[in-house]
């Protein structure tokens, strides 16, 4: 659904209303459009001292030709706030920084930049998982990145993103898939999240077409955000099988068909689902997205049972039985990924979806558990959790909340499918197994649950 108040601010008119009441100002957010071949089209400004910007500057002129570092030492043309250009993306590693008085030098590489970015810029800063440090200062130093990333989060505007990526020993050549993502269109509302890198022996061949060779399934695929991750993983080279209930067997045919895949008409919660899943993929599958998911909200004072089981049923009860099933029949196979579609409302909780977030917290339990035996064998398992998204499941929400929804966020407004998608897109890659056990928001910095 189109949100008219994004359309609106961005109006002559609305502007000059916004800025005079100081209401909420969202930008048109840019999005990748397909077609495109660089994730970064600008100038991409790489500064900080250590093994992971050298790691960086080894592949970043694949990432674009506009490359720049804050200073001459690095072999790359110097950035001045005097001379620009104007920066789309920022790369800064802090990994070395291991005494509070290093701290600084995040203060002296972004405060120049800031008055000089691109519209909707993405900044990455590089650090070290502060749990695998032992001196306590070092640790300390790493920890506070995440409060660092997380205002300047909140500071960027512009339709600006900021992440915390940390980076473990030996995972160093997964920064290229990482950075594909962080510093492109494709993670537009995605901001102050903090990710860890970790080795992973695969590698993407191809980056125009990551999935090429791989099968995904996708449950919930007939509509809405589901629909999006189908067309999102068949961009990507991926062959797609589309599960959804038998009353949608029209709409899931129809994209099946225009996606080149298959399509499996099925409820998940069916007593023959998991026989019936592992049947219809006779040769395996490489990518499992469950995001077949419901709401039934009432306060916990008036749930019913029915509600409560349904719910839980559908969104964490059939995930888990289905993975299962699949691991067992040995047809999900190995190096696979498996991607949880949780919500925010599983982090922060709801009024009125005592169900429905107890369900999606379950999952991300699911991926935290599942992740070590997993790795075993290669697999990696995450959970996504968008926050807003403009869909059907959103439109249906009476208006002022709906309208406080969209906009409590740093970037004043919902999502789109393809937000999600992206994530999922992401994480569905060879070289993300680098990720597992972990939770993506998908939310634009909501201010619920951070
Ligand atoms: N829209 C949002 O803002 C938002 C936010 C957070 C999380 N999510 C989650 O994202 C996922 C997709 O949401 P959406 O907004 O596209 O919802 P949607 O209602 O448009 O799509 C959900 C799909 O799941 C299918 N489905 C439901 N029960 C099923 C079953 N038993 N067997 C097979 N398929 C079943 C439905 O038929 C539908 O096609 C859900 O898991 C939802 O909880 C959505």
């Amino acid at each position: 659904m189109s949100d008219r108040y994004l359309n609106f601010a961005n109006t002559p008119a609305g502007r000059r209303l916004v800025g005079a009441f100081g209401l909420p100002a969202p930008l048109p957010l840019e999005r990748w459009v397909a077609g495109r071949n660089r994730p970064l089209e600008g100038a991409l400004l790489i500064g900080g001292v250590g093994d992971l910007s050298a790691a960086v500057a080894g592949f970043a002129k694949r990432l674009t030709d506009e490359l720049f570092a804050p200073r001459d030492e690095q072999s790359l043309p110097r950035w001045t706030a005097e001379h620009g250009p104007k920066l789309k993306g920022l790369v800064f590693d802090a990994s070395s920084l291991q005494r509070f008085e290093d701290l600084d030098a995040l203060r002296q590489f972004f405060q120049p930049a800031l008055k000089n970015l691109d519209r909707c810029p993405h900044v990455v800063v590089l650090g070290r998982a502060p749990e695998t440090l032992t001196d306590p200062q070092a640790s300390s130093v790493q920890r506070a990145l995440e409060g660092f990333t997380r205002s300047l989060a909140k500071e960027i505007r512009r339709g600006g993103t900021v992440q915390l990526l940390h980076v473990d020993p030996g995972a160093e050549d997964q920064l290229e898939g990482a950075l594909r993502f962080l510093l492109s269109p494709k993670s537009a509302y995605i901001s102050a999240q903090v990710l860890r890198l970790q080795p992973c022996a695969q590698q993407v061949a191809d980056w125009t077409r990551p999935l090429a060779g791989k099968t995904a399934l996708v449950t919930g695929a007939s509509r809405g955000i589901g629909a999006a991750i189908a067309e999102t993983l068949a961009r990507d080279g991926a062959t797609v099988l589309l599960l959804d209930v038998p009353p949608a067997k029209d709409a899931l045919d129809a994209l099946a068909a225009r996606l080149g895949g298959r399509s499996l008409a099925l409820d998940i919660c069916a007593e023959d689902a998991p026989a019936k899943l592992v049947e219809a993929l006779p040769d395996g599958v490489d990518i499992v997205v469950h995001n077949a998911g419901i709401t039934r909200d009432k306060t916990l004072a008036k749930m019913s049972e029915g509600l409560w089981e349904s719910v839980i049923d559908v969104n964490l009860r059939a995930p888990h039985q289905l993975t299962a099933a699949l691991l067992e029949a040995g047809t999900l196979r190995d190096d696979g990924r498996v991607v949880l579609i949780a919500s925010l409302s599983g982090i922060a909780g709801n009024v009125g979806q005592t169900n429905y977030a107890t369900s999606k917290a379950g999952l991300i339990g699911l991926a935290q558990s599942w992740a070590p035996t997993l790795a075993q064998r290669g697999i990696s398992i995450n959970a996504v959790a968008p926050g807003f998204i403009e869909t059907s499941m959103t439109a249906a929400i009476p208006f002022t909340i709906r309208e406080a929804g969209r906009r409590m966020n740093s970037m004043n407004q919902g999502g789109l499918p393809q937000d999600v998608a992206e994530a999922v897109a992401w994480f569905a890659q060879p070289g993300s197994g680098a990720v597992s056990g972990q939770v993506l928001r998908v939310c634009g910095q909501s201010l619920l649950g951070a």
